[in-house]
């Protein structure tokens, strides 16, 4: 709602010539990829007259962004349109339209199924094709139902808006930036390499453009996103390929921007340039997102992630010389077929060698297509479970302990958002976790020194040191 009112609020000029105003509700499912795309779809429908709306039922349009990393993500698209089939009957019997999108991964790897499954739906539209989006709608309204999931030639990017400067506004302090998209590894898990494609790399100079946009509108910290982040490399200002680390060096050139981070990360591509960059830039928060997914090298090697725990584990000590205060955050999964008891005991081992600040763990979950579901030897339900109910515990442990020792120390916090209390403010420590901090609203941005007096189960709390 809110962010309904700034867009209303910050071009009243313009409102004799706009379209009419129509209304989307978009639902994200997944990932921060997703996040960032459903922003980039808002803002592209915005021309056509459409401000968000976190109503569903008052919603012309009702987009859902979705997921198919594991097969509940993909089975919660289909109870969400059961329950948007009644409701676009429901208005229809009350004289109001009510258009349904399917955008993101699912709609991308069954976007036949969708229309054939869900006769309400009157868009299909796969993440590469999301410039199309008001063309598309355009196509629904003159009675087409459509399917746009044909990789693109065109570069979205280039057709996107960039970021609106009120809506960037009213997002917050914190942006994501997308700068890779896709993924070439092939882990034998993993349904990206089909969902997203083949690796892209946006260029430098589209990359700072948007950075820079960001920075105008406010935001002090931004997230490059990739789904193999570190595997970017773009064409620098003087014609040569960069990587990551050059990019981010770039980046802190832009001034009033404080904060960078870049997620997900694969071990292999880890370079100097990278890691000098956690060297060598206090804007670069010593913090790392980076999935091993085993700690057994022989599910490792059938999950084909091309390297060891003990490469993993030498990688972190490079990082970790390079910067001290650096923590870590993982992804697992457990269950993997052929995962014996020995295999999942040298996850815990790995665990218990690394230590992770916070860490993500899954049952592994077949997606077809994948070489993974093509392997016998699958792993039974209740041993998945029994195995993530551990590695849970233990990662948990880790992650309050992590939280304990940060308890007496005075960090910097990026104050973002109200919070929970009048005269409270939530703000974020360099190591991604929530900070309760009594200060103004007025504050929201800066970056205050605070000592961290406590730790409760999912947040921090601190008081400002003047
Ligand atoms: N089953 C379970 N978890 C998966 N992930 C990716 N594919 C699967 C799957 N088939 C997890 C990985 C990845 C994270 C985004 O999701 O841990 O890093
Ligand atoms: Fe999937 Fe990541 Fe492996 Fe690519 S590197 S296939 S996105 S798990």
């Amino acid at each position: 709602m809110t962010q309904e009112i700034a867009v209303l609020s910050a071009k009243p000029d313009m409102a004799v010539e706009s379209p009419p105003v129509r209304k989307v509700f978009v639902k994200t499912y997944g990932c921060q990829m997703n996040v960032y795309d459903s922003d980039r779809m808002t803002d592209a429908l915005a021309k056509d007259g459409y401000v968000s709306t976190d109503v569903m039922e008052d919603a012309d349009l009702v987009l859902l962004n979705t997921c198919h990393i594991r097969e509940k993500a993909a089975e919660k698209v289909y109870s969400a349109l059961g329950r948007l089939r009644d409701l676009k009957k429901k208005k229809a019997g009350e004289g109001r339209e009510m258009m349904i999108g399917v955008a993101g991964c699912v709609a991308q790897a069954e976007g036949d199924e969708i229309l054939r499954r869900a006769p309400a739906v009157d868009l299909v539209i796969g993440p590469q094709t999301y410039h199309r989006l008001p063309e598309a709608l355009k196509r629904v309204k003159r009675g087409e139902r459509v399917l746009e999931t044909d990789y693109a030639i065109e570069d979205k990017f280039e057709h996107l808006p960039a970021p609106d400067k009120a809506k960037t506004r009213a997002r917050g302090v914190t942006a994501f930036l997308t700068v890779q998209e896709g993924c070439d590894k092939f882990c034998t898990f993993c349904v990206v390499p089909y969902t997203r494609g083949s690796e892209v790399s946006r260029p430098v100079a589209q990359i700072v453009a948007e950075a820079q946009k960001l920075v105008d509108a406010g935001v002090r910290e931004i997230t490059l996103l990739g789904q193999n982040v570190n595997a970017w490399h773009g064409v620098g200002a003087d014609g040569e390929q960069w990587g990551l680390g050059e990019l981010l060096n770039r980046l802190t050139r832009i001034e009033g921007l404080a904060r960078l981070r870049y997620t997900t990360s694969h071990p292999r591509d880890m370079d100097d340039s990278l890691i000098n960059a956690h060297r060598d830039l206090p804007q670069l928060m010593p913090y790392l997102h980076l999935p091993i997914q085993s700690g057994s090298n022989r599910i490792l090697k059938a999950m084909n992630r091309r390297h060891t725990t003990a490469e993993y584990i030498a990688l972190i000590a490079r990082i970790k010389a390079a910067r001290p205060d650096l923590a870590l955050s993982g992804d697992f999964i457990v269950g993997f077929p052929g995962e014996t008891d020995e295999d999942f005991e040298d996850t815990l081992r790995l665990v218990e060698t690394v230590g992770y600040a916070q860490a993500f763990s899954f049952k592994y979950s077949t997606r077809p297509g994948t070489p993974g579901a093509e392997l016998g030897d699958q792993v039974p339900e209740d041993v998945k479970a029994k195995r993530l109910e551990r590695l849970q515990a233990l990662l948990l442990e880790q992650q309050n302990a992590f939280a304990q020792a940060c308890i007496g120390k005075t960090i910097d916090l990026l104050l973002e958002k109200p919070g929970r209390m009048p005269g409270q403010l939530i703000g974020r420590s360099p190591w991604l976790q929530s900070v309760n901090v009594d200060a103004k609203s007025s504050q929201i941005g800066d970056i205050v020194s605070v000592r961290i007096t406590g730790a409760g189960p999912n947040s921090l709390f601190a008081e400002v040191v003047s």
